[in-house]
């Protein structure tokens, strides 16, 4: 969603999420922590797919819809009754994700609403899809179709939950606000032990009122006592900073521009190429310019890109958001071996001309505008460059003066949104 478009909580939430240059606030134990080896396919991966669907996808005015528009719960719940997605097939949507080039992927298992996606025995009041009219369990037809296509598996779940009042007055109403809390504790318990692995668990809404930070709210939903839980059934799970506890890699959420130097930690960057995050009757789709270009100044200053699609209400992903998602593949299929386990360097990036990526004795310089960097003087490496091609073999004339490199390319290999120089380390 673009920040002029939100307002109140929802605008909150999204500010929340905004990276800063230095880590957010998260409680710290460092106990819980990843180490750096068991993060390391997740640097690699680059690329994964989110979902947004559930039974606000049936109003098609957002994830946000119960709230906003003051649903009553009971009113909202009725939803369940006409949620019969005959349509949803994981396997297509695995596929698609695979042709994208997409490593892993995230599964908006229970958003705010509270509706739980799969066969939730902790669900308050049993709000799941296995007691709504599609009588499914789509996290285990989720999780055994990504898996089958080899994309790394990750699981959303909010906290929070709007059903309950003592979100919104939890000194108030401290007994309904610890009705909460205790699903909260059952059901992330059940997602990280009937599933098999799960490779990532992204937490969203560890606040409470929507107000403050998920920090301030610890003292209610204690997120370092959740997550050893959550290491002890998924030893390896890299976790997002959502919930309260600092995670094991920072978000920034949204559709704003990525510039400046290198961000010196593991961090992800989530945006919807359907601008809401879910199903929306007008089915937009985000140009395809804007799209890579938000993935460059991720991918040349360190981070993931998580991209969003909003499914219909029948499960299908709207085929203006599908054709994207098959052009991001083409792209990274062209360019994937100056993105996939690359390391962001050395040079810093210039915004809006070029970024660098790294991986063994190769340095990759993306040009994202080659009109402007053409002539342009380019500071030396630390290295020495035994080596200058396009990524397609063509050979490139690079002149390295003492102020720094001239790389001339020639203008019929100028590339729309990604000219990739391939500059090979001397031994
Ligand atoms: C925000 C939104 C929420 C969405 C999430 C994804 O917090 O409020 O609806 O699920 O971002 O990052």
């Amino acid at each position: 969603m673009e920040i002029k478009d939100l307002k109140d909580a929802e605008l909150a939430s999204m500010l929340k999420s905004k990276l800063m240059r230095n880590r957010n606030s998260g409680l710290e134990a460092s106990e819980l922590h990843l180490n750096s080896e068991d993060m390391e396919w997740w640097r690699d991966a680059k690329l994964g797919f989110f979902s947004h669907w559930g039974l606000y996808s049936l109003l098609g005015r957002g994830e946000w819809a119960m709230f906003n528009e003051k649903i009553p719960p009971e009113e909202y719940a009725k939803l369940a009754d006409r949620f019969c997605p005959n349509k949803f097939d994981a396997g297509e949507w695995a596929e698609l994700a695979k042709e994208a080039g997409m490593r892993y992927a995230i599964m908006v298992t229970r958003h705010h609403d509270g509706f739980a996606m799969w066969d939730s025995p902790g669900s308050f009041e049993g709000f799941h899809s296995g007691n709504s009219a599609a009588g499914r369990d789509f996290v285990r037809e989720y999780t055994d179709a990504f898996r089958e296509a080899e994309i790394r598996t990750g699981l959303y779940y909010s906290p929070m939950d709007w059903r309950f009042p003592g979100y919104f007055q939890p000194q108030e109403l401290a007994d309904n606000a610890e009705l909460m809390k205790r699903q909260t504790y059952e059901q992330v318990r059940e997602l990280t032990t009937r599933y098999g692995m799960i490779d990532i668990l992204w937490y969203d809404g560890g606040w409470l009122a929507h107000s403050g930070s998920d920090a301030d709210a610890a003292w209610f939903w204690e997120p370092i006592r959740l997550n050893e839980m959550v290491r002890e059934n998924q030893p390896q799970c890299v976790i997002n900073p959502r919930s309260g506890w600092a995670g094991d890699f920072q978000c920034d959420e949204g559709l704003h521009e990525v510039v400046g130097d290198i961000i010196p930690f593991d961090w992800e960057k989530c945006f919807s190429i359907a601008y809401h995050w879910s199903y929306e009757a007008e089915e937009r789709a985000l140009p395809l310019e804007r799209t890579i270009r938000l993935m460059l100044d991720c991918f040349v200053r360190g981070g993931n890109v998580l991209i969003n699609v909003a499914p219909n209400p029948e499960g299908e992903i709207p085929a203006n958001q599908r054709e994207l998602l098959k052009q991001i593949g083409r792209f990274m299929n062209k360019n994937g071996e100056a993105i996939y386990g690359t390391r962001p360097g050395p040079l810093q990036p210039v915004d809006g001309v070029y970024g660098m990526t790294k991986k063994g004795s190769q340095l990759y310089l993306h040009v994202m505008d080659t009109a402007a960097f053409d002539g342009m003087l380019l500071p030396p490496f630390p290295y020495p460059v035994a080596d200058c091609r396009l990524l397609d073999g063509t050979p490139v004339v690079f002149e390295q003066h003492e102020q720094g490199y001239i790389v001339k390319i020639p203008v019929e290999k100028w590339e729309p949104y990604d000219t990739v120089v391939v500059f090979t380390i001397a031994e």
